[in-house]
């Protein structure tokens, strides 16, 4: 049931059932800024997030980077081709390396240098060489240059991080013994890997700043329940009714029926879309009506904001007049999105509500605020 705030603070965590009358996250976990903090450790350190797509570093030396709330990583591919992630963190005292590098504009290297004193490592991560004053104690009266040891590549290389994949698709792993991503990600995996994702091109990336709880997105891309109120280019030529919500352990399918008649693109899912949502924050977008998919990264700034990096892919990067207005479209869209989630957000912020009550279509936002729950009394 809804509860208001009545002062007295009787919110419960939310429950497993949707039936039961505890169902919601109690809303202080959208609002409270110590739950950001927390979310941090509990949440993007423990699970797989998204890092970038494969495409973007097909040569040996590509790398791009990718920040995951205050930690940030350096996503490679190696000399044999294989791809890998470091801290971009120095491994002599701790200088940041590289400067940010997003995976639209990639760069290359043949090894990995800190500006601060030189060192330099291999693209696997051993240390490569420092310069000559690392190895002879010339202004160090207590040492002789014999004396100076040499520095082990290995134990003196980059702390490497958690890297694997889905497809073309890359996701790191802060945890220092993380469940695989084979187990997080279940049936998901082989469903998405029989989709030749890796054809497509990244076309278009929009990054957006929204005032809301990233969690606040997150459930409203879930539904459709808002759809026919809010988004009628979208929906029409949809057939709402025939949707279908799909949950699983750590993500969910909206599957959506384009009515018949609806001419159907050469198109990864002909005349059907898919939206999957993989926890903690990355969605897989495929429309049914064009030849192209698109990723959501839904990364929080703070409590109250977050960043919505939106990208493209298509066949070729050239955009056709078609894909260029559907682009728009969905652009169109997300817009519309911003706009309820401020709003639902400004109320959430004003304390009225102790703990929302979920309807029955609303399972998929059940499930995101139950895997909340769990990450936090993990
Ligand atoms: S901190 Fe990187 S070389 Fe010194
Ligand atoms: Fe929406």
């Amino acid at each position: 049931m809804t509860r208001w705030n009545d002062g007295t603070d009787a919110t419960a965590s939310v429950s497993p059932d949707i039936t039961d009358e505890t169902n919601a996250l109690p809303a202080k976990y959208f609002t409270d800024p110590a739950v950001h903090e927390m979310e941090q450790e509990t949440v993007f350190s423990r699970y797989w997030v998204y890092a970038g797509h494969e495409n973007a570093i097909r040569e040996p030396g590509d790398y791009f980077t990718r920040t995951v709330g205050d930690r940030q990583v350096i996503v490679v591919r190696d000399k044999d081709r294989g791809m890998r992630a470091f801290y971009n963190v120095c491994a002599h005292r701790g200088s940041k390396m590289v400067d940010d590098t997003p995976m639209t504009d990639p760069g290359n290297a043949n090894g990995i240098r800190c500006p601060y004193h030189l060192w330099t490592y291999e693209l696997d991560g051993d240390l490569r060489s420092t310069p000559r004053s690392f190895e002879e104690a010339g202004m160090n009266p207590d040492l002789e240059d014999e004396d100076v040891p040499r520095l082990d590549p290995e134990e003196n290389g980059l702390r490497e991080v958690h890297l694997d994949s889905i497809g073309p698709l890359l996701f790191v792993n802060l945890d220092d013994d993380p469940m695989s991503l084979a187990e997080q990600a279940g049936t998901l995996k082989e469903e998405l890997e029989s989709f030749p994702l890796e054809d497509y091109e990244l076309a278009r990336r929009y990054v957006s700043e929204v005032e809301c709880n990233w969690k606040t997105f997150s459930g409203n891309y879930s539904e459709c329940d808002h759809c026919q109120a809010n988004h009628q280019d979208w929906i029409e030529g949809i057939s709402l009714s025939e949707s279908e919500l799909v949950v699983d352990d750590h993500y969910w399918v909206l599957h959506y029926t384009h009515d018949e008649g609806v001419e159907a693109a050469e198109s990864l899912i002909e005349g059907e879309a898919r939206f999957y949502y993989f926890w903690p924050n990355f969605t897989l977008n495929m429309y049914g009506n064009a030849d192209g998919y698109g990723t959501y990264i839904i990364d929080p700034i703070d409590e109250g904001r977050f960043q919505l990096i939106a990208d493209y892919y298509f066949k070729d990067a050239e955009l056709s007049d078609e894909e260029k207005e559907f682009v728009q479209l969905s652009r169109k869209l997300q817009e519309e999105d911003f706009e309820l989630v401020e709003r639902q957000y400004e109320g959430l912020k004003s304390d009225a509500l102790a703990q929302a009550q979920l309807g029955p279509n609303e399972h998929t936002v059940h499930r995101l605020h139950l895997l909340a729950q769990e990450a936090y009394d993990a």
